[in-house]
């Protein structure tokens, strides 16, 4: 649609978290719409495929009539330029994650002038939270209820039980 703001919401979502869900749902009031972008080749060893995290997101964003969940390879700016995005959207939790995002930023700027990276602050309960951090706090045996949504939490538990009864995952 003409006019429309059209915000892309990067990263690797290995799975998506409730800070995640929490920056998506203030987009969603904010921009017409949320493409939510899956990085297809994640530097990192990923727990789960690219198709199980894109599960994870559909059923979880799945009550948003304007969030779309998608892939994307290469430079995030030849992404939103074809998708026509004026916006990236990143969530900032503490100071630790602003050099990151500032280079990030900056050099996505430098390539592409006209699109905006908008950080949005996700609630403060959420301020500490990490897939790596629930990753590790899961496989250790501890709880990660009301980090994550429910089928993140099934499928984490599922994962973690095959690997340690040393079935392949
Ligand atoms: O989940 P993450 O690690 O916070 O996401 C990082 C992501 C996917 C946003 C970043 O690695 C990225 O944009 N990768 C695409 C390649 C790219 O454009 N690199 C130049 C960034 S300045």
């Amino acid at each position: 649609m003409d006019g429309e703001i059209v915000a892309i919401y990067p990263g690797s979502f290995d799975p998506v978290t409730n800070g995640h869900l929490d920056i998506i749902e203030r987009g969603t009031g904010i921009f017409d719409r949320v493409i939510v972008a899956v990085l297809v080749n994640v530097a990192k060893d990923p727990l789960f495929t690219l198709e199980e995290r894109l599960e994870m997101l559909r059923d979880a964003t799945s009550r948003w009539q304007n969030v779309v969940i998608d892939t994307f390879n290469g430079l995030l700016v030849s992404y939103a330029a074809e998708r026509q995005a004026r916006v990236i959207l990143r969530g900032i939790r503490a100071v630790t994650d602003f050099e990151y995002e500032f280079q990030m930023a900056s050099m996505n700027r430098r390539m592409a002038p006209h699109i905006e990276t908008v950080f949005m602050v996700p609630a403060e309960a959420y301020s500490y939270l990490s897939s790596s951090l629930v990753k590790e706090v899961a496989s250790l045996g501890g709880s990660v209820t009301g980090l994550v949504p429910p089928l993140v939490e099934r499928n984490l538990h599922v994962r973690i039980q095959r690997k340690d009864t040393g079935k392949r995952v």
